[in-house]
């Protein structure tokens, strides 16, 4: 092989709640031979993602296996084949994948996808919105959440990576849409970036309050990144037949424990509501028409996408770190290497 040795993360210390400097070390490690089937990748972007908080835990109700201790940390990457043992893939090719916190790992053909960067967008900004982002914002809103025009749409963590797009496709969708951020200036530039008609900071005391005010007719779909207090005020004025999509609840990630559930859960048969929550990785079939809307959308400006990307492998735990403290603005990513 070309590269017989890769940096890689091991987890190998359990946080008690937020991640810190002592959850990760880094590691060089020899890569093994390729066997027949697999892949020698140059990883090119770790995506950070908020779940990722989850696969550290040891909660038994997890949608896929948690990341043991001693083990590389996984992350969702972009990659780039440099020797191929399949005939699938070539080298030079671009595939997405769940991979290591690594420079280079060792895939099996199988368990990648082949990833082509739509002519006219930059390559992180096309692995930030259609990886990931982009299909849990859409399929959540429109397939769970079925906004219709006119109706109010409330997004939580709105000035995130699946937030503000979510906000964006309600708005194309005709709806009036209202979003939660943590600072002033992230509401701000929801409301004259984005075009949110209203934009709250969670973190003011009279929340409820100014929510209340922001939606007179109501709520119609909850688009829920957040969960905790932020979910229990949603739910106190959600319209009849209203739709609660559950995407995320990434106050409660930083805990091993479960929390309390909301407390406004009555209003689920008081309001008839559809409460729903998913996993965007079940919905593989639905990815190409979505992709191909996604990508018109950017191509013709109508959604706007920022990044927050960090140079180099050795910044991946800090990168991570800022989805649980809102440091970030938009998607974070991590750059280890351009492709070749
Ligand atoms: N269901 C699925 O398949 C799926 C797939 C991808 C993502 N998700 C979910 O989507 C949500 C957003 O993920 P993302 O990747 O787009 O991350 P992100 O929104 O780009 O970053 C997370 C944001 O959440 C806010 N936040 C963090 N801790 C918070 C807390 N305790 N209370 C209130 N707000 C808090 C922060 O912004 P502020 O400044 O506003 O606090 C932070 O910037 C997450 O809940 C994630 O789990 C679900």
């Amino acid at each position: 092989m070309t590269t017989s040795n890769a940096s890689v993360w091991r987890f190998v210390d359990r946080p008690e709640t937020t991640i810190n400097e002592q959850t990760f070390r880094l590691d060089q490690q020899a890569l093994p031979a390729l066997e027949e089937g697999q892949l020698l990748v140059r990883n090119l972007l770790i995506s950070m993602d908020a779940t990722n908080r989850l696969w550290l835990s040891e909660r038994e109700e997890l949608y896929m296996e948690p990341v043991k201790l001693g083990d590389s940390m996984k992350g969702f990457g972009l990659g780039q084949v440099v020797e191929s043992s399949s005939r699938m893939f070539q080298p030079g090719d671009l595939i997405t994948s769940l991979t290591e916190w690594s420079d280079f790992s060792v895939l099996d053909a199988t368990a990648v996808q082949p990833f082509t960067c739509p002519a006219g967008l930059e390559l992180a900004k096309a692995f930030g919105v259609l990886s990931i982002a982009g299909p849990t914002a859409y399929h959540g809103l429109f397939n769970i959440g079925q906004p219709r025009p006119g109706e109010t749409v409330v997004v939580t963590a709105a000035s995130g990576a699946v937030g503000a797009l979510a906000g964006q496709m309600a708005k194309l969708a005709g709806c009036r849409v209202i979003g939660t951020a943590g600072t002033d200036d992230k509401c701000a530039w929801l409301i004259n970036e984005l075009g949110f008609d209203a934009a709250l900071n969670y973190k003011n005391h009279d929340f409820e309050a100014e929510l209340a005010r922001a939606c007179p007719d109501g709520i119609d779909v909850q688009f829920e990144n957040v969960g905790g207090d932020i979910l229990d005020h949603c739910l106190r004025h959600m319209n009849n037949n209203g739709r609660v999509v559950i995407c995320g609840l990434i106050s409660m990630y930083n805990s091993n424990e479960n929390s309390p559930g909301p407390t406004m859960f009555h209003n689920t048969i008081m309001k008839r509501l559809k409460i729903e929550g998913f996993v965007i990785l079940d919905h593989a079939a639905e990815m190409p028409a979505i992709c191909s809307q996604l990508t018109s959308w950017l191509l013709d400006e109508k959604l706007k996408f920022k990044l927050n990307i960090s140079e180099g492998l050795d910044q991946a735990p800090a990168a991570l770190q800022k989805i649980y403290t809102g440091m970030n603005d938009g998607k974070v990513l991590v750059k280890i290497a351009d492709p070749h």
